[in-house]
């Protein structure tokens, strides 16, 4: 297979970052990322209704890339104090930002409490106990969502699927109801909506469907009990292709069947999306270092590895890989691996290159979400450089973020 299959990122363009950043590097299109934010709400525009998008800041938190999303329209979802800073640095009016997350410190509650932040996601009682506490501290009633667990099964990896039964996240739904039953016990909230987020890379809109008429159910039993249930936030999770021939959630059909029912039960809906709006925009670009076979099997062993992208090693999560500037020869299969010490480091088994030479440039593709964002320092490696590509034909290249030096890691 040869480069490009992401057309946006032109082999010039990447060629260029890796010379002037060295590698590996991480390089995004802000065009792309644009147009996958105009192509989902444009979806609901089509359908005759609008949705609110919070992108979820975990997909990738580079500042650039926020302020990017965030002068397209976009809200943000985030899991922790240090996202929530990402995000109001980024120049997201706190109005617009939703504290979610199994597991939030009281110094982070408290933190999102004095930047009045629109929404907390609240997962437990124990949690709407300590947030009212807090608030009440404070004199505030801060405006909360309870996240509920609703039983359903994504058909996703295992890792990626939250909304089943026995998963850690939410609330399930007896529980949710006992709280909003008991709602004057807890003074400083205000539960104003529901939030459920299925899974991840979900690729069948009935997933989307049924938990959405599970959601909506619940909100007329917690509107008889006299809760004011305006919103229902549907988390995110839509599925895109990593490969050639792999299927996308299907966003126009999404967007007509949850139209259709939150207009029929009068809420506002509101999305979380983090890979929709970047998995695709950008690619890795990682140098060659050797070549050899041994025990029957190729390989190209490069200088990115499952530190800056754990996404294969984790969740056998296949990219795309190929050679920037193909060679001329027969293609063979190589075993794509990294210089950490674990066996469990590849970016790819069975990799279809043409030949390969020490100092040549390999691209793995679609990593704009939760690539850089997984990113770890194992083995004391610095995270590698990230570069924005912008301007009329994504001629402009500008560092979005330098290479960490190891001083930074001592
Ligand atoms: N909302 C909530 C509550 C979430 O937990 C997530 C993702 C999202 C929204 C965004 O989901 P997305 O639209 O990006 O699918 N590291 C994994 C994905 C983990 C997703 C965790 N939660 C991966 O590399 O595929």
């Amino acid at each position: 297979m040869s480069y490009p299959q992401q057309e946006w990122l032109p082999a010039a363009a990447l060629s260029a970052a890796a010379t002037a950043h060295g590698t590996p590097c991480y390089v995004y299109s802000a065009d792309r990322i644009s147009a996958n934010q105009r192509r989902l709400s444009d979806a609901f525009t089509r359908a005759g209704g609008v949705a609110e998008f919070h992108y979820a800041v975990k997909a990738n938190s580079n500042l650039e890339i926020l302020r990017l999303l965030c002068a397209g329209g976009a809200g943000f979802d985030v899991v922790s104090g240090g996202e929530m800073l990402a995000a109001l640095r980024a120049g997201a009016a706190p109005a617009d930002i939703v504290f979610a997350g199994v597991g939030k410190r009281d110094d982070e509650l408290v933190a999102a409490l004095d930047a009045h932040i629109g929404w907390i996601n609240v997962e437990s009682a124990q949690e709407l106990r300590v947030l009212s506490d807090l608030a009440s501290a404070r004199s505030v009633c801060q405006r909360v969502a309870l996240r509920i667990n609703p039983g359903v099964d994504p058909h996703t990896h295992a890792y990626l699927a939250t909304g089943k039964a026995a998963s850690k996240f939410g609330l399930p739904t007896d529980e949710a109801l006992a709280l909003v039953a008991a709602r004057m016990q807890f003074p400083g909230v205000s539960i104003e909506g529901l939030h459920v987020h299925n899974g991840s890379t979900i690729t069948d809109t009935a997933v989307f469907a049924d938990s959405a008429r599970i959601m909506l159910a619940l909100v007329a039993r917690c509107r008889a009990l006299g809760a004011p249930i305006e919103h229902l936030d549907m988390g995110g999770g839509f599925g895109v292709p990593y490969l050639p021939g792999q299927p996308s959630a299907d966003i126009d059909g999404i967007a007509r069947t949850l139209v259709g029912i939150a207009r029929d039960a009068n809420v506002r809906l509101k999305f979380e999306p983090g890979r929709y709006f970047v998995a695709d925009a950008a690619a890795l670009v990682t140098r060659v270092l050797f070549t050899k076979e041994s025990g029957g099997k190729r390989f190209a062993i490069i200088d990115a590895a499952m530190n800056d992208l754990i996404r294969p090693a984790l969740y056998g999560a296949v990219h795309h890989i190929a050679a920037l500037a193909p060679r001329n020869g027969a293609a063979a299969l190589h075993e794509v691996v990294g210089p950490v010490c674990e066996s469990g480091d590849f970016l790819g088994h069975d990799v279809a290159l043409p030949p390969v030479q020490r100092g040549d440039l390999l691209v793995v593709g679609h990593v704009g979400a939760y690539g850089r964002s997984m990113a770890s320092n194992y083995n004391l490696r610095p995270r590698a450089a990230e570069v924005l590509l912008e301007g009329a034909g994504s001629t402009g290249m500008r560092l979005i973020r330098p290479r960490e030096s190891l001083e930074d890691l001592l």
